[in-house]
């Protein structure tokens, strides 16, 4: 490896470029205080895959003995580089890059590979990555981007479905945030081969990265969704509760799935579709002998509260006369092989071609197939396999994936592998727009790339049902939620092997809390619907899901703050207090929202459990103080629910639990309220669907001690009266209006009126 050094620069159109014997880099500065670097062969152009900066920032440069200053016009951001070694700080750290100028193994591709190094400190830790194996800080491992069908994943796999070449990364004394615009293969090392060097690199000629200031993650991960985009506002049903299993062979199936959620009381709105609805696994096919009446099941489900949602693989049987088929190949819209020809491979149609969402016509044909689902009534689309997944390629040595010389556009695929789910998910969210303009959008994908939050939901692919995998859902689902993509979740019950009773009855609590809660399972393995094992797990599923519903308004809410400032859904536990050493490495409990403590059990016969809940916080059941001696609390796992707490000073909002979510104005609404000096909260309301703008209610309140004033603006255009339930209190001595007592507390209805409750003896 050899140091990069570049020996001259000029600055032009808020730019600074340096140049060497090599190489040449181009620095800018977003409106925003990030950085980006552009490093790569001389006049090799690189564009943005999928950071989008709105403006970019004139800087301030300065010269000096020890290289140049780089500073923003107001101050706040800066760093200092030197030319020759090619170095920069930024944030404290020291970074530098070095290259290798080793020919390409296979002599086509002659590639001056670079490497970005940074010097490592002993309190360092890392998040984001989006979904991987292992616990919340990612240090200590080598981690690979590479769009991966990780079917049956162990604990400690690596790659998985997604690339976010995306990290937090922070110490005592700095956070801020790297992101590698670079669809290649790249690969992180974080302190893994040296404990005092991390690095990344990538297969591409280019190092194209961006730096994203803090101070602290709750600030990069908000930076980070703006520059590759937030995701827009989803239909309020995909909020709700999804049932699937591969497995659901026919309409009676489906008839008899729909039969038993209403007849068991147990709420859901969406009913999958996997493979097998289609006419010998064709895409955009209903199979005539299973599914004959699709039209009118699903409007019949429909009658019943029901969506409907269907699976699409990219894999397109290659049989003549069919008409998906003969169309794309007409217009040359399959992906090719280096030497021209349709790249042809097995996957569940067996002969099958891909789309290459890289040709612009492709659009088109995408979204003039997707009618038969809109035209039959389909709420939307699950894309699966597209990894891209294969189970072989025509003349290729046994592979699981496309070869690397397959031509996608003006690309090769080595190049844009990693972007193929993404592209698949962004022309399906586009196919549904135009379908179906009054709607919103639901899609949800298996594979995508850092900002496919903008175009797709994303679920973690093919678990196990054990209780590692429940575990490690965790993890996996607050670092995808820090890389962008807040709406996300885990097949609940896990897909591979059997699930048992206690398990699910653990999983589904969690899944409570996932924003994607959808309990799947695979093929041949044994039924894990609610309703599936006992009385006693059929009970437990039925409270998990109606609770789900009760909390439909602050998921609302939070969903909504989600797509307005990239804030997650599910944030670790230092989100509270990014200083707080203690809570860095907590990965098995997590904050919902801001407010609202989840500790679940998770393993099994676990009867107690310790909660990590700093400052003052009510546990939701009981309506009793933690613990305040002690940051750490013991509480009790009963299998029945899972352990919250409501941080004082918060007032959160409920409704009552319906079979199936209808619109987002709630006609019963509740706020507990964790009393604290300041009390604050509030609930985002709309249509639940459409683009008709909404309105936001907000509670403001103080306590003294003796004395509790609370106020609702409620902006909804209801006329509703709402309940406030004060947690832990008994009876007021006084009050203005009447209060009742609760097992948690006491109730007071809101009429529109200024609501004052005394205790004062
Ligand atoms: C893949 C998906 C899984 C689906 C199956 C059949 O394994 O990850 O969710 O059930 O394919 O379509």
């Amino acid at each position: 490896m050899f140091d990069l050094n570049f020996d001259r620069y000029d600055i032009s159109d808020n730019q600074l470029t340096l140049q060497g014997p090599l190489a040449q880099a181009k620095i800018t500065l977003s409106s925003q205080g990030v950085w980006r670097f552009c490093l790569g062969p001389k006049n090799v152009e690189k564009q943005p895959w999928v950071a989008s900066v709105a403006e970019w920032s004139a800087f301030d440069i300065q010269s000096g003995e020890h290289g140049l200053t780089l500073q923003s016009k107001d101050k706040t951001s800066s760093l200092s580089l030197n030319l020759n070694p090619f170095q920069f700080t930024w944030n404290n750290r020291k970074f530098f890059v070095r290259h290798n100028e080793n020919q390409d193994k296979k002599g086509f591709h002659k590639r001056r590979r670079l490497m970005l190094f940074w010097n490592e400190s002993v309190s360092s830790r890392y998040y984001g990555l989006g979904e991987r194996t292992g616990f919340l800080n990612k240090r200590g491992r080598v981690w690979t981007n590479w769009t991966t069908d990780a079917t049956n994943h162990h604990p400690h796999a690596d790659p998985l479905y997604q690339a976010h070449p995306f990290l937090i990364l922070t110490d005592e004394k700095q956070c801020g945030g790297l992101f590698l615009d670079e669809s290649w293969k790249t690969q992180f090392d974080l302190a893994c081969n040296s404990p005092s060097q991390s690095s990344a690199r990538s297969d591409g000629a280019t190092l194209d990265f961006y730096l994203i200031p803090g101070p602290d993650a709750p600030s990069v991960a908000r930076g980070f969704s703006q520059l590759t985009g937030r995701s827009p506002m989803p239909p309020l049903w995909a909020l709700g509760y999804h049932q699937c299993k591969w497995g659901y062979r026919n309409e009676s199936d489906i008839r008899a799935l729909a039969k038993s959620f209403r007849g068991e009381g147990i709420p859901c709105d969406t009913l999958w579709l996997d493979i097998d609805y289609m006419d010998a696994y064709k895409s955009f096919t209903f199979s005539p002998e299973r599914f004959p009446k699709i039209e009118e099941l699903i409007e019949e489900l429909g009658r019943q509260g029901f969506k409907v949602v269907t699976i699409v693989d990219p894999g397109i049987k290659k049989e003549e006369g069919y008409a998906v088929y003969e169309t794309g190949k007409e217009r040359r819209l399959f992906t090719r092989t280096a030497w021209d020809e349709e790249l042809v491979g097995e996957v569940w149609p067996k002969r099958a071609v891909w789309p290459d969402f890289f040709k612009e016509d492709a659009q088109a044909w995408w979204t003039e197939n997707h009618k038969v689902y809109t035209q039959a009534g389909v709420a939307g689309i699950w894309n699966d396999m597209n990894e891209p997944a294969v189970f072989s390629i025509e003349g290729q040595d046994p592979t699981r994936e496309f070869p690397l010389d397959a031509r996608h556009g003006p690309y090769d695929h080595e190049e844009v592998h990693n972007l193929y789910g993404h592209k698949m998910g962004e022309a399906t969210r586009k196919a549904l727009a135009e379908l179906r303009p009054e709607k919103r959008p639901f899609v949800l994908t298996r594979s995508g790339f850092s900002g496919i939050q903008k175009h797709a939901w994303v679920w973690t692919g093919d678990n196990v049902s054990s209780w590692e995998h429940l575990e490690m859902s965790l993890p996996m689902l607050l670092n995808l939620s820090l890389s962008g993509v807040p709406f996300c979740g885990a097949d609940i019950g896990g897909f591979f092997q059997n699930c048992q009773p206690e398990l699910l009855a653990r999983w589904i609590w969690v899944g409570v809390f996932y924003p994607f809660m959808r309990n799947h399972s695979g093929r041949d393995r044994i039924d894990q619907e609610p309703w599936s094992f006992n009385d006693e797990t059929t009970a437990i599923c039925k409270a998990a899901i109606e609770f789900r519903y009760q909390l439909l308004p602050i998921l609302y809410t939070l969903a909504k703050e989600a797509c307005d400032t990239g804030m997650p859904i599910l944030r670790p536990c230092f989100f509270l207090n990014p200083e707080d050493r203690e809570s860095h490495e907590i990965y098995d409990q997590f904050l919902f929202g801001n407010t609202l403590m989840v500790a679940p059990a998770l393993r099994p016969g676990q009867s107690r459990r310790t909660v990590y809940l700093p400052g003052e916080w009510r546990d939701l059941w009981s309506g009793q103080a933690a613990d305040k001696e002690s940051n750490w609390s013991l509480c009790e796992t009963p299998l029945q629910s899972i352990p919250l707490f409501q941080k004082s000073g918060s007032a959160l909002p409920w409704t009552e639990s319906k079979a199936h979510t209808e619109n987002a104005y709630w006609e019963t609404l509740m706020f507990t309220v964790a009393l604290g000096n300041v009390i604050t909260g509030h609930v985002y309301e709309d249509e639940g669907e459409g683009f008709a703008e909404g309105s936001r209610s907000e509670v403001i309140g103080s306590f003294d001690g003796e004395t509790l004033q609370l106020d609702f603006y409620d902006h909804s255009g209801l006329s509703r009266p709402v309940d406030f339930e004060i947690l832990g209190m008994t009876l007021p001595t006084s009050s203005s209006e009447p209060c009742r007592e609760t097992e948690r507390g006491i109730v007071v209805t809101w009429r529109g009126k200024h609501l004052k409750l005394s205790w004062a003896s």
